[in-house]
């Protein structure tokens, strides 16, 4: 049987290259109109560049250095070279014999190449189209959340600490949820919202594997007495997965927390350039809360002035950096982005996002799967962070004896079918 891994490189990774192609190809006009001949030629360039890695990756051949001078090319060489060295037998590394995490980045980074060294192109964009389609798709969606999370801001004064707890318990859970719209697993295929986020979750109580959101929820709450004065001041981090609807259930979550006093600071970490298709970058960001704001729902606008305030006044803030971009994984960080390290070590919370990050968080090794989570994290603790993951790709720890192979069993590709999910959680004081 042909692994995940495989199927990816040679049948969805080609996939998403073509469309890449396509959209540049159909935004033609829209180059000339805004850059003129410059544009057209830009375009046509970019186009050949790309076909060409198309055509590397179909016929698997090495993996070349890039040749952008970008912030992040010596990072992306260096770790090429250190690859290359672990080959065993000197072949070069190529497409279909590398590590899958490895090759899945180093494509969007190509991408990414293909534009930069075609400017006016640099700045373009192009999952945009799919990332606002996804958008406009989960509309119904986003008004019944927002709609929710505004009753629930209205009756916050009046609710107990158990309300209050379950009220975030659900949030949590629409959140980790709001995983399965990525555009990436769909190969860029409508992966929207459309049936009610709130209504849908008890019958999807059942799929999920592992469920620490409790320890969370004991965090933020430990949390709020942990300022010198005694005053409340938790800093949640929340590295942020896919645009769309996925994104609307983080801030939903994230207004929550600020809402009802949980946390005083968020965090948000996105990406620095177009990555995985649907993944959110600073203009998504914006674009997200400036629509939301503009929409012709009142409780639907209502949110988004509200995160525009919570971002003027700085309570909320965005921000990127290469190391998400990278393909190292995350107990590298320490010492190869030590100051994204070193900040995250001042969070209270740090709230990891979908599959991606989970690859990275286990080094996407072939764990067993009863290996604890804070194991397979292999010293990255920065601070009490926790997964809110789809399953999308074969990796999968903390599990209890014997439930991988009940699944197996029922349902063989239980962890690439993005039907169960997981809320893993680990502290650094945790024994
Ligand atoms: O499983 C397919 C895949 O492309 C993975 O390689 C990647 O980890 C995932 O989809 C992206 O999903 P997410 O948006 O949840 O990180
Ligand atoms: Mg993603």
């Amino acid at each position: 049987m042909w692994s995940f891994a495989y199927l990816t490189v040679r049948d969805r990774l080609p996939t998403i290259l073509t469309k890449v192609i396509d959209t540049l190809h159909r935004n033609k006009d829209n180059f000339f109109k805004e850059y003129g001949k410059e544009g057209v030629q830009a375009e046509k360039t970019a186009i050949s560049f790309l076909s060409r890695l198309r055509n590397e990756l179909q016929t698997d051949k090495p993996v070349l250095s890039l040749t952008d001078n970008a912030e992040d090319s010596e990072a992306w060489n260096e770790y090429m070279r250190r690859q290359q060295d672990l080959m065993e037998d000197g072949r070069p590394v190529s497409w279909f014999k590398s590590p899958w995490l490895y090759m899945e980045c180093y494509m969007y980074r190509r991408i990414q190449e293909a534009l930069y060294m075609n400017p006016p192109m640099d700045k373009f964009d192009v999952f945009k189209e799919g990332k606002t389609q996804s958008y406009f798709e989960s509309q119904q969606a986003i008004k019944t959340l927002c709609t929710y999370l505004q009753e629930l801001i209205t009756n916050m004064e009046n609710m107990t600490e158990i309300q209050l707890r379950d009220s975030f318990l659900k949030l949590l859970q629409i959140s980790l949820w709001g995983n399965k719209c990525d555009l990436s697993i769909s190969a860029g295929q409508d992966n929207s919202q459309k049936s009610s986020p709130i209504d849908s979750l008890p019958d999807l109580q059942r799929f999920i594997l592992v469920d620490d959101s409790s320890m969370v929820w004991s965090t933020l709450v430990a949390a709020q007495g942990a300022g010198s004065s005694g005053k409340k001041h938790a800093r949640v981090d929340i590295i942020l997965d896919n645009a769309g609807f996925e994104l609307i259930t983080d801030l939903v979550l994230a207004d929550f927390l600020v809402s009802a006093g949980l946390a005083k600071q968020i965090r948000f970490h996105g990406k620095s350039i177009p990555w995985f298709v649907s993944d959110v970058t600073k203009q998504d960001f914006e674009w997200t809360i400036m629509q939301t704001m503009a929409a012709n729902h009142k409780w639907m606008s209502a949110s988004g002035v509200q995160w525009k305030h919570f971002m003027k006044e700085g309570t909320w803030s965005y921000h990127d950096h290469i190391f998400w971009t990278l393909p190292h994984e995350f107990c590298d960080m320490a010492v190869d982005a030590a100051d994204l390290y070193s900040t995250l070590q001042g969070s209270d919370l740090i709230l990891f996002k979908g599959d991606l990050n989970y690859r990275k968080l286990t080094g996407d090794r072939k764990w067993e799967h009863t290996v604890p989570f804070d194991q397979a994290l292999r010293g990255f603790q920065p601070a009490p962070l926790c997964s809110l993951r789809t399953l999308k790709a074969d990796v999968q720890v903390g599990l209890q004896p014997g439930q991988a192979e009940k699944l197996s069993s029922q349902e063989p590709d239980w962890m690439t079918n993005g039907r169960y999910a997981v809320v893993q959680f680990s502290s650094p004081c945790r024994e």
